[in-house]
């Protein structure tokens, strides 16, 4: 072996590199630096349709780039994030898929509690990419404002089960009760664990309403309280009420089935057509 020491296996170029310090400390840098940039500069040039609302347009930053729904037409801003105050529907109960993203419900928040506790992020995404292979699988990409009540984010880094940021409204209440009893009861080649005791567990009441008086002071996009004391009251009374009686699993299919269905995007393939 030793008389092999000097025996160069790669290229020169690399040979001589792997050799210098400095020098592949500086090739190390350059690399680094092209794949950051690569990776950041198209973001520069992406919507945002939040700061383009609050900057009523007239501000360059501004790249006007808009949502459109099914017929074609330009989503407002207020049928993106709902907002009581314009909405024909003017309370958390009166809200209507279309209205904007609001804030999650009682129930829908133990379920999410739920799915952060069972590790459901584990294996499943919530972050529909801009590609069109993505949108043509899952629907519209996710936008900033979906996620924006969402505290912390579920988006999610590895897809064994396909992505769940529209996955509300796909099946009915009692295909997700089967699927999360037994996944392979309705897709026989599933490898998703079974979820049972779900079923048997009381929702967390106190847990729950606490977490909902709480998302009212988070220092981020916090629920304006209003919206949630107008439909369970001062004392979020109306908000235990409602979480009474229900199991972990009627709360995880109730946060199942809001997912990604608050504002109206288009439909099919549209982006990069
Ligand atoms: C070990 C990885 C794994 C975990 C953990 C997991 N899943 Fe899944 N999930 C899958 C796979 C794989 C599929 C696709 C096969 C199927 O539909 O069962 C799937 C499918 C689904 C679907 C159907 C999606 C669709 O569009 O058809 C839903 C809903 C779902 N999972 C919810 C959950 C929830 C809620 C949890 C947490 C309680 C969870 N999953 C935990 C792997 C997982």
């Amino acid at each position: 072996m030793s008389d092999n020491h000097d025996k160069i296996y790669s290229t020169k170029f690399q040979d001589s590199m792997e050799r210098k310090t400095l020098l592949m400390f500086l090739v190390i840098a350059l690399a680094v630096a092209v794949g950051g940039i690569v990776e950041i500069v198209p973001l520069f040039y992406l919507p945002n349709t939040a700061m383009c609302a609050t900057m009523a347009g007239n501000d360059p930053s501004c790249n006007k780039t808009q949502h459109k729904d099914a017929s074609g037409k330009v989503i407002p801003m207020d049928k993106i994030i709902w907002n009581p105050a314009t909405s024909a529907h003017k309370t958390l109960n009166d809200w209507q898929p279309g209205d904007g993203v609001r804030p999650y419900k009682a129930l829908e928040m133990a379920g999410r509690a739920v799915y952060i506790r069972e590790g459901c992020y584990l294996c499943h995404s919530q972050m529909i990419r801009p590609f069109r292979d993505e949108k043509d699988r899952y629907g519209h990409y996710s936008i900033a404002e979906e996620s924006m009540y969402d505290h912390p984010f579920q988006w999610g880094s590895k897809r064994t089960g396909p992505d769940l940021a529209r996955v509300g409204g796909k099946y009915s209440d009692d295909w997700h009760r089967l699927h999360l009893r037994y996944p392979r009861s309705v897709v026989q080649e599933s490898v998703m664990p079974n979820y049972v005791w779900l079923e048997n567990k009381p929702v967390d009441v106190a847990g729950t309403v606490q977490t909902l008086k709480v998302m009212t002071i988070v220092p981020f996009n916090a629920v304006p309280a209003k919206i949630y004391t107008a439909v369970y009251g001062d004392d979020y009374a109306g908000a235990a009420a409602e979480l009474k009686g229900k199991t972990d699993m009627d709360a995880l299919i109730a946060y199942l089935q809001g997912l990604g269905n608050h504002v109206k995007f288009e439909e099919g393939v549209n982006y990069r057509d």
